[in-house]
């Protein structure tokens, strides 16, 4: 069979995620780990997110994919492995699936297991030539790839979405020095990445009129209840979000609307009226910065593709 692939689990434990959530939201500032936006709901709504009108990087990401599609299948050449980083529902991918010359195979890796063998299915289906080998991990850790993988001439991780800049920049560097020693030399790199630009198209690209938004943030408050069995109210939290110039990133918070105790796995925490959790970090690049960082971890530029207003850069780093 070309298709067949058991999805190998690669989660932390149920233990660990507690103390990891409970750690972060008695930290200074108060965070939540992103990580747990993205259960089965939380990846549905991050799915409508990518539709909104205000969410243009989705799209305009999509755009510059197919308007390229080509010469991005040139750069990735035949044979390749392709490896993408939190697959979603591997929207973006069929873009390049549809191109590609002979692929040894397709790696989708995703922390939500539901949601990922819910693609792979529907992917097997349409792409039936394709060998496909969905791998269940958090990619922030070490995880195994499959063994087709060794076989292949050349291995491209695919990082979409501008999900590198949901790293803080120390992560960030550390996690490209990581995807070089997967990628091996004369591997590569497609990551696409949101540029830095006005705070009002960034801003209301995190705060959309339909509020689509701020259901996405405030869902993770329900899997935080569900994985530490907590008893946060999601409708005493409020959705906010800001660009902060400085940083050059934009910060994503759940305020909280009163004076509140929760519990959370056995540990009780007491929130102020209007005390923010962080939930995203949002870093929004300009690309020399971004080059340099990939230059540091083994990285470099092969070739990039914009769109004609410049927000968005799909770029291909060849490893040395
Ligand atoms: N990678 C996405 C981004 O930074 C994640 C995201 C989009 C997000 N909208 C959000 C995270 C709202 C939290 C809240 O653009």
């Amino acid at each position: 069979m070309k298709t067949t692939t058991p999805s190998a689990v690669q989660l932390e434990d149920r233990p660990t995620q507690v103390a990891e959530i409970v750690a972060a939201l008695t930290s200074v500032p108060r965070r939540i780990p992103s990580k747990y936006f993205y259960d089965e709901t939380g990846s549905a709504l991050f799915d409508a997110i990518c539709e909104l009108p205000e969410y243009y990087l989705t799209r305009t990401e999509a755009a510059i994919m197919r308007e390229n599609a080509g010469d991005i299948a040139a750069e990735i050449g035949r044979g390749a492995a392709l490896i993408e980083l939190g697959s979603g529902s591997s929207t973006k991918t069929r873009i390049l699936l549809d191109r590609l010359r002979s692929p040894a195979v397709y790696v989708p890796i995703d922390i939500s297991e539901e949601h990922l063998e819910k693609s792979a299915i529907q992917l097997r289906s349409e792409y039936p030539e394709l060998r496909i080998e969905a791998v269940a991990a958090d990619y922030n850790f070490d995880f195994n790839l499959p063994r087709s993988v060794a076989g292949a001439r050349t291995r491209v991780l695919y990082f979409p979405g501008s999900t590198f800049g949901n790293f803080q920049p120390e992560k960030g560097l550390a996690f490209l020095k990581r995807i070089r020693t997967l990628t091996g030399r004369r591997g590569a790199l497609l990551i696409g990445l949101d540029w830095f630009k006005s705070t009002e198209v960034l801003e209301a690209a995190y705060n959309d009129s339909a509020g689509v938004t701020a259901a996405f943030n405030l869902n993770i408050l329900s899997n935080v209840n569900r994985i530490a069995e907590g008893d946060f109210k999601s409708d005493s939290f409020r959705h906010y979000a800001c660009l902060d110039e400085q940083e050059g990133r934009i910060e994503m918070y759940l305020v909280s609307n009163e004076q509140q105790t929760v519990s959370v796995g056995g540990t009780t925490i007491e929130i102020e009226k209007d005390e923010a959790i962080l939930t995203e970090v949002s870093y929004k690049y300009r690309p020399e910065a971004f080059l340099k960082m990939a230059d540091q971890a083994g990285f470099e530029l092969e070739r990039s593709w914009t769109d004609a207003e410049r927000k968005f850069g799909v770029v291909f780093l060849r490893s040395r």
